[in-house]
């Protein structure tokens, strides 16, 4: 979506990966003033999005009204202390007559609920697509809401949640960005048949819009700290957005180390926007690549052997290098130049594990 947002991926944090329904005023402050005291806020992680659960009805004039227990300030007062911190401040709703959980939708509403959005000081719309009319497609649905959005004058990044409809083939023109999987969870099996998904749609990702393959689980506890270096690493590399769903106020220094790896963030924030993808598949092993800019390159070796150690070697040829071109190669987990490469790359891949190395022209 032309709409100047999401020039690159976008990035935050949302609710509902770790806390479902079991949202309030309370937990976002505690978010935010973590995540400013963590460094994540200076790092890029800039949208504090609510997710699904927030909204409990509609008054008579059809203005819809947040739960008045879990925000007894106002949605509004909530906006403005994110926005007192630096930060932006996202909110979730439905193109249909109920969200997922059972709130009221908005599908009819587009208009007065994108005007309460700009009144609050909304500056991001994650928009799903349960319980939707079966007369009106989601395009007719999802453009409502981009138009409504787009009359309040004030700049709402759009993120679309539907992974029914396969959005991939006609959002690119109506939301900044898209699902491409169902609902993740925090099991290794689950990141992996997303990659699955999401990884073939890389052409169509650029500035502008960008296949979304969920929110991060890092920091959930259901996976090491090896497999949550690959989930972030493969995120950051298929420009998906860098928006984690853990509770930061318990993170584990090995959580807070991988979500702030500035060089990883990097690949993710990169100007050329140009999606990652697989340029080799074995049996138990993968290669990726992106081109980043300045002729530099983003490879990923990637071990799914779940029990063995690798050696893997990937050829100029196969990345679509130059013969007789030289780079040294950057280890961006290490945080080292690790030596300078002509005609292969080559390193040993723990199980489950990736080596990412950024090549520099030599
Ligand atoms: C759907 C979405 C999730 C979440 C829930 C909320 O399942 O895919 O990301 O927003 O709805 O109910």
């Amino acid at each position: 979506l032309d709409n100047g947002l999401g020039r690159t991926p976008q990035m935050g944090f949302n609710t509902w990966n770790h806390f479902g329904c079991n949202i309030s005023e309370a937990l976002i402050r505690s978010t935010v003033d973590v995540m400013v005291a963590t460094g994540l806020s200076a790092v890029g992680y800039k949208y504090i999005n609510l997710d699904d659960c927030w909204a409990v009805n509609r008054t008579a004039a059809g203005v819809i009204v947040a739960d008045p227990v879990a925000f007894p300030s106002g949605i509004a007062a909530l906006a403005s202390y994110v926005h007192s911190k630096g930060m932006l401040f996202g909110l979730y709703s439905d193109a249909g007559t109920k969200t997922c959980a059972g709130r009221p939708g908005s599908v009819g509403y587009e208009k007065i609920d994108a005007q309460t959005y700009a009144a609050w000081g909304v500056d991001y719309l994650k928009y799903d697509n349960c319980n939707a009319p079966a007369d009106q497609t989601p395009q007719v649905r999802y453009n409502a809401m981009r138009d409504a959005l787009n009359a309040t004058g004030r700049p709402i990044f759009y993120s679309m949640c539907d992974s029914i409809d396969d959005p991939s083939a006609w959002a690119k023109p109506v939301v900044n960005s898209w699902r491409t999987a169902s609902d993740i969870s925090d099991s290794w099996s689950s990141i992996m048949k997303i990659v699955d998904k999401n990884e073939p749609l890389w052409k169509i990702a650029g500035p502008g819009g960008w296949n979304d393959p969920d929110v991060l689980e890092v920091g959930n506890g259901g996976l090491s700290t090896t497999e949550y270096t690959s989930h972030f690493t493969l995120w950051a590399l298929m420009k998906a957005p860098l928006i984690f769903g853990c509770d930061v106020t318990k993170m584990t220094n090995d959580t807070l180390r991988i979500l702030t790896n500035t060089e990883v963030i990097e690949w993710n924030q990169d100007s050329l926007g140009i999606q990652g993808h697989r340029v080799k598949r074995g049996l138990l092993s993968e290669v990726w690549m992106a081109p980043l800019a300045n002729g530099r390159f983003a490879v990923v070796l990637f071990n799914t052997d779940p029990l063995l150690s690798a050696h893997m070697t990937v050829t100029w040829a196969e990345l679509g290098l130059t013969a007789g071109s030289k780079y040294t190669a950057r280890d961006v987990w290490q945080h080292k130049n690790v030596g300078l490469y002509a005609g292969t790359f080559d390193a040993q891949v723990a199980p489950k594990g990736v080596v990412a190395v950024t090549l520099v022209p030599a």
